[in-house]
């Protein structure tokens, strides 16, 4: 059961900034419901060339975490797994829950702080965020977390900003990183970066490479692998903080993908 009194202070700011938010990502959601060509980020990466989901979802139960309009999970369905998705905004499941009647997809949604998810341990085979938990939860509190979650040899993976863009980002923008134009200068320290709270009130957690590792292996984690998504010449996007040639330069976008240790 979700109790707004007792969500820490950063996670009731993300609950009012997404329940804001949450109207500006309807079409996108309903777009990424309607279709069977999944995509990935902000230039719409194909899987078809990336293979960032698993050959064998088939039975498979998976949890997205922080699910927003959950076509991430309606994608894993249609591929015969078992989704369960978890997201901090009533708004966001508003819209997850219309489109699950509209495809007639069902599966649980829950409202909730994907730092603490009421399942039992060893519930799921895989865990998935795209912009979710990945980047609105601290990472020190999703992460073990996930751990608990999986059962030994279940798979995680997450995509979102890429730590090149994040230092690139300037501290004295205005509102989210949605609206704040990336550059090609280093603005901001990687070392201690861990919370950014944005004008609006939101929050992200972002870490560096390194110690994304290390909190990986210590949650019993194996690293499997760090995609960094390069979108394809003549790409578009629909997000104004970053141009195709900086895209085409550093990577936007980065994806984990960690096997919970037998
Ligand atoms: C950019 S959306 C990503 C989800 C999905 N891919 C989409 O675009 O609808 C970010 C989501 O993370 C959710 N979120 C933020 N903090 C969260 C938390 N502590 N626990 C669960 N979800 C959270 C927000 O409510 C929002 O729906």
């Amino acid at each position: 059961m979700d109790s707004n009194m007792e969500l820490p202070e950063y996670v009731k700011g993300n609950r009012a900034a997404w329940d804001q938010m949450a109207a500006d990502y309807v079409a996108a959601g309903e777009r990424a419901w309607a279709t069977d060509e999944v995509t990935w980020g902000i230039f719409s990466a194909p899987e078809s060339e990336w293979h960032l989901l698993p050959d064998d979802l088939d039975g498979k139960d998976t949890i997205e975490l922080g699910c927003g309009t959950a076509y991430v999970s309606s994608w894993l369905a249609k591929r015969g797994a078992k989704p369960v998705g978890i997201d901090n905004s009533p708004n966001q499941l508003e819209t997850a829950r219309r489109l699950q009647h509209e495809h007639g997809i069902e599966f649980p949604l829950l409202l909730g702080n994907a730092e603490d998810v009421p399942y039992p341990d060893e519930s799921f085979d895989y865990a998935v965020s795209e912009y979710g938990a990945a980047i609105w939860c601290d990472p020190y509190k999703w992460i073990p977390e996930a751990a608990r979650l999986l059962r030994p040899g279940g798979e995680l993976m997450f995509l979102g900003n890429s730590v090149q863009l994040m230092i690139c980002t300037p501290d004295e923008a205005e509102g989210v990183v949605e609206e704040t134009p990336v550059t090609t200068t280093l603005e901001r320290p990687l070392f201690g970066m861990h919370w950014m709270t944005w004008n609006d009130g939101s929050t992200e957690f972002h870490i560096s490479h390194g110690e994304r590792i290390r909190l990986l292996r210590e949650c019993g984690f194996e690293v499997l692998d760090l995609v960094e998504i390069r979108p394809q010449e003549g790409a578009t996007t629909t997000y104004p903080y970053v141009s195709l040639e900086w895209a085409r330069q550093w990577p936007v976008e980065e994806v984990w993908k960690a096997r919970k240790r037998s």
